[in-house]
């Protein structure tokens, strides 16, 4: 039951003005923070998978811990793969059982971009998966996919608005000034393209590179159109801190189940805190 695409939870988001956290997971314990800070709150959530990670456990792991631990969840969780360029990882994880998959084509020219993306709506609409794109680049590194300050650029308004009404989205990501990866400095949000972009595309926009943004940033995105929030780099510090610390503080301790429930526990408050701050919490 609690098993879903992202298309209602979006929908809702965008309509009650917050946005659903979608949260980068690396391994179960992870997968098991995420859902239990969600279900803890009452709020819908969505399971981020990178390709690395995929590549990592394997499909078949991945989609069985989710269908686990969302099946047996009182609020919606949906699985999403994040920023994927190759057509063959994303038929894998339709063919597996992923709720939904993000094609990431925006290195290349807005056509090619628009044909791999529809090629990416053909293949996941009639099985009921739900699709993200991208236009324009995102500055960081977000598995393998690199891209240095001098490259980045913003979506364009127009274009994003040609783009998304040829053809059919369910969330769409355009770059508007987010890092992925940790700031350096303080990041220059185009605000006003934020808006234009979700007025006239009509679409829930995804905020990409959510780790290290301050609260009136994130309030601010999800009141102009961000009905979905990614945090990934903070998951990642969690779950390396989280473990290396309890030991540091239990140096004569080995029981690795001890630094395990110890990172459970950082992740899980880091996620729960995201989501009151997003608006979600109680909306499921
Ligand atoms: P951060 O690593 O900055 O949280 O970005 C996450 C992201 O946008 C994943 O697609």
């Amino acid at each position: 039951m609690a098993v879903v695409n992202m298309r209602e939870m979006l929908h809702e988001a965008q309509q009650g003005g917050y946005a659903v956290g979608a949260f980068n997971i690396l391994d179960y314990n992870s997968l098991r923070a995420v859902v239990d800070a969600a279900a803890e709150l009452a709020a819908p959530v969505i399971i981020q998978t990178s390709v690395k990670t995929v590549q990592f456990w394997g499909y078949k792991p991945l989609i069985q811990w989710y269908g686990q631990l969302a099946g047996g969840a009182a609020v919606p969780v949906a699985i999403h793969l994040d920023h994927c360029k190759d057509l063959k990882v994303i038929r894998n994880c339709i063919d597996h059982g992923w709720t939904s998959v993000m094609i990431d084509a925006s290195s290349k020219p807005f056509a090619e971009n628009l044909a791999l993306t529809r090629q990416v709506v053909e293949m996941a609409a009639p099985k009921g998966i739900t699709v993200e794109a991208e236009m324009g680049a995102i500055v960081g590194v977000e598995d393998d996919i690199h891209v240095k300050e001098q490259e980045a650029h913003l979506a364009d308004a127009e274009e994003a608005c040609r783009f998304c009404s040829e053809v059919s989205l369910d969330c769409f990501a355009p770059a508007i000034g987010t890092a992925h990866g940790v700031y350096k400095g303080e990041p220059k949000i185009a605000f006003d393209r934020l808006e234009e972009i979700a007025r006239r595309t009509g679409l829930p926009l995804a905020l990409h590179g959510g780790t290290g943004l301050s609260d009136e940033v994130f309030q601010r995105c999800i009141s102009l159109g961000c009905a979905k929030v990614n945090i990934s780099t903070q998951l990642k510090y969690a779950h390396i801190d989280g473990f290396v610390e309890y030991h540091r503080e239990h140096e004569a301790e080995y029981n690795p189940l001890k630094n395990l429930a110890a990172q459970y526990e950082r992740l899980k408050a880091g996620v729960a805190k995201d989501i009151v701050l997003f608006g979600s919490a109680g909306t499921a």
